[in-house]
């Protein structure tokens, strides 16, 4: 098991998923705010953006390709 912060907040995962994928298992299902609203994992692939988040101060990580490491601080984007 893997323990990272989302905004703050205690989260577990698992060795060997994605951050996306531990946010989709603690049951979140959008984690940026964009101009057309909340946005989570979409593509799950790298290629539609729509999950980036902040990952130890690092700004647009894409959660589904990013694999969550024990200790990440990760923070939800806002973007006008
Ligand atoms: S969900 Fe599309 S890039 Fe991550």
């Amino acid at each position: 098991m893997i323990r990272i912060t989302v905004d703050g907040e205690p989260v577990q995962g698992r060795d060997g998923q994605t951050i996306a994928g531990v946010l989709v298992g603690a049951g979140r299902t959008a984690w940026r705010t964009s101009q057309t609203g909340d946005r989570g994992v979409f593509c799950g692939i790298g290629v539609c953006h729509d999950c980036l988040v902040t990952v130890n101060g690092v700004e647009g990580v894409r959660a589904c390709r990013r694999e969550a490491a024990d200790g990440d601080r990760v923070e939800r984007e806002v973007r006008a």
